[in-house]
């Protein structure tokens, strides 16, 4: 600890500190959830300089050792700010019709040229199709065996996964690799990735644009990985690969056959509860156990078990 913060510390009235506690508990209230800038911003600072900037044509007309502007010649511009660290700047939750189907074209243009997934992340990386890259950490792309015969598909990443750009790493994903453990699957035996591939800011809701821009890649990616059997966990996952507008509770423990491009046909995919709402919901984790069970009756069948 430097001196200026012991002083700091000392000179700390409680009641500051309580006001500096009380600001921080609503602003995770509000949905904050974590500080995503590098270097911390001194908004004082900004609005000191913001309200200098305001003030600055009435000190223009004050004598200046400035150079000043000639009579004919445009008026000088005011003196630029240092650049400060600024957080990256939420996506707009709202749709954007237009840009969507634009952004699917280029996206399943993409899509279709890779030839793996090695290919496959770099067309993703290279995509500007889907705003929420853009106030994402990283780009979370798939974890696993992309061997196996048992593909996962979740929603999209949370905070601990857009860190990690892994998917599935938070407790939801603890519970998930819990549960798929009591049937003998680990991420050795399955392959797992979400219908987004970047975090949606505050975890909000993924809106219908840039889940339409990601499908393409969702599609190409089950193409290559060429499972024999899906689970979709949650309903934003199902109902974007099943193109269904029913509802998880609807859909859950239901075989589907999900229509894959190429050679591979039709493959079964059972839709499930996602984990993060059996963190919520206790008591609806029996039916995730059935599902579970359904799934492993199937891999049986199908001789992947
Ligand atoms: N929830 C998801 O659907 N996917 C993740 O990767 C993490 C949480």
């Amino acid at each position: 600890m430097t001196g200026d913060d012991q002083k700091l510390r000392e000179s700390d009235a409680p009641d500051a500190r309580e006001a500096l506690l009380a600001a921080l508990a609503w602003q995770v209230a509000m949905g904050a959830d974590e500080a995503i800038a590098d270097a911390p911003l001194d908004r004082y600072r900004e609005s000191a300089e913001a309200k200098a900037a305001r003030q600055a044509p009435t000190q223009r007309s004050q004598p200046t050792s400035q150079p000043t502007s000639q009579p004919n010649s445009p008026p000088t511009s005011p003196p630029t700010r240092a650049p400060t660290a600024r957080a990256p700047r939420p996506a707009p939750a709202t749709d954007a019709p237009l840009g969507a189907a634009e952004a699917a074209a280029e996206g399943a243009a993409a899509a279709a040229q890779a030839q793996d997934l090695q290919a496959l992340r770099a067309a993703l990386e290279a995509f500007e199709g889907c705003p929420l890259k853009h106030s994402a950490t990283n780009l979370v792309f798939g974890d696993g065996n992309p061997q196996a015969d048992v593909m996962l598909i979740g929603e999209a990443p949370g905070a601990d996964e857009d860190r990690q750009g892994k998917p599935f790493v938070g407790v939801s994903g603890q519970l998930l690799d819990r549960m798929t453990g009591f049937i003998g699957l680990d991420r050795t035996r399955f392959y797992i990735t979400n219908v987004l591939y970047w975090r949606p800011p505050g975890n909000r809701t993924p809106t219908e644009a840039e889940v339409a821009a990601c499908r393409p890649f969702i599609q190409r990616h089950i193409e290559l990985v060429a499972p024999k059997v899906l689970l979709l966990v949650g309903g934003k996952s199902a109902k974007s690969l099943l193109g269904t507008e029913q509802g998880i509770t609807r859909l859950r423990g239901k075989w589907f056959e999900y229509e894959a491009g190429g050679a591979l046909g039709a493959i079964p995919a059972l839709p499930t509860f996602h984990p993060a709402y059996l963190l919520r919901n206790a008591a609806m984790k029996r039916f995730a156990w059935r599902d579970l069970l359904a799934l492993q009756r199937r891999m049986q069948e199908l001789g992947i078990g």
